[in-house]
């Protein structure tokens, strides 16, 4: 897999990755707490209470903050290749970091499992569709159990006809809403500038079946965010 440039993003500066961590960017995620608990719901479906959990771009600990308290017999892995959002992670998550295998590396770098449940929050659209994107799917359905439920939730691309001033605008609109600070209202807007590798809501559905998902299902959608559970 290609170097995806993570410090062009931030994900390699300590101060970014701790603000991160400390729940700035949760902000610009609409409905992000509605969003965990579905993503909870759905792992429960296939996850039993001792079962193992891999968390693919896992770092600033968010997602794996509220799926611990949720259940703490779950086994984590946390795989991310930011070493700086890993430290913020463990960090921001104290105790309960301990509970979680920490890993530094991209999604094909995650351990063989098996895995009862994986999750891939806000992620994928960094990760090219030159190939890229459709390894680290193969490589996540892999590390299931057969039927083993996948999360996916990702910025996309709408129809595939991104206006990006149009999308920019609402983005940093809802973010200035749910109360985030100018500068960082300032930064969000400059990292929507059509670098990212986001991919139509269309796209992500081929690249899933194309990885052997199957039972392909959105279960959240807001502005250009969309979320869909799979079954491995
Ligand atoms: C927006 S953050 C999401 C973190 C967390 N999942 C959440 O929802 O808060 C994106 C994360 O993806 C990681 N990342 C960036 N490019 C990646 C890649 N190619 N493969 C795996 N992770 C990547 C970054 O280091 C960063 O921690």
């Amino acid at each position: 897999m290609t170097d995806m440039s993570i410090s062009r993003y931030g994900y390699k500066d300590a101060a970014t990755a701790r603000r991160y961590a400390a729940g700035g960017r949760a902000m610009f995620l609409p409905g992000s707490p509605m969003m965990h608990a579905l993503t909870l719901q759905l792992l429960d479906e296939t996850v039993p209470e001792d079962g193992r959990v891999l968390v693919l771009g896992a770092g600033g600990g968010m997602e794996l903050g509220v799926f611990a308290a949720h259940a703490p017999g779950w086994a984590f892995t946390g795989v991310d290749p930011s070493a700086e959002m890993l430290a913020a992670g463990r960090e921001a998550l104290g105790e309960v970091s301990n509970q979680i295998e920490w890993v530094e590396g991209y999604i094909p770098d995650a351990p063989d499992g098996p895995y009862d449940g994986a999750t891939c929050l806000r992620t994928l659209h960094f990760v090219a569709d030159n190939g890229d994107k459709l390894e680290a799917l193969k490589a996540i359905r892999a590390r299931l159990k057969p039927g083993g439920a996948f999360i996916l939730v990702d910025n996309c691309n709408p129809g595939g006809t991104l206006d990006f001033e149009r999308h920019a605008a609402r983005f940093v609109e809802q973010g200035r809403r749910a109360g985030a600070a100018d500068d960082m209202l300032a930064r969000a807007r400059a990292s929507l500038t059509g670098k990212t590798e986001m991919v139509s809501p269309e796209r992500e559905v081929e690249l899933l079946t194309e990885a052997g998902f199957r039972e392909i299902d959105l279960f959240y959608a807001a502005l250009s965010w969309r979320g869909w559970v799979a079954r491995a």
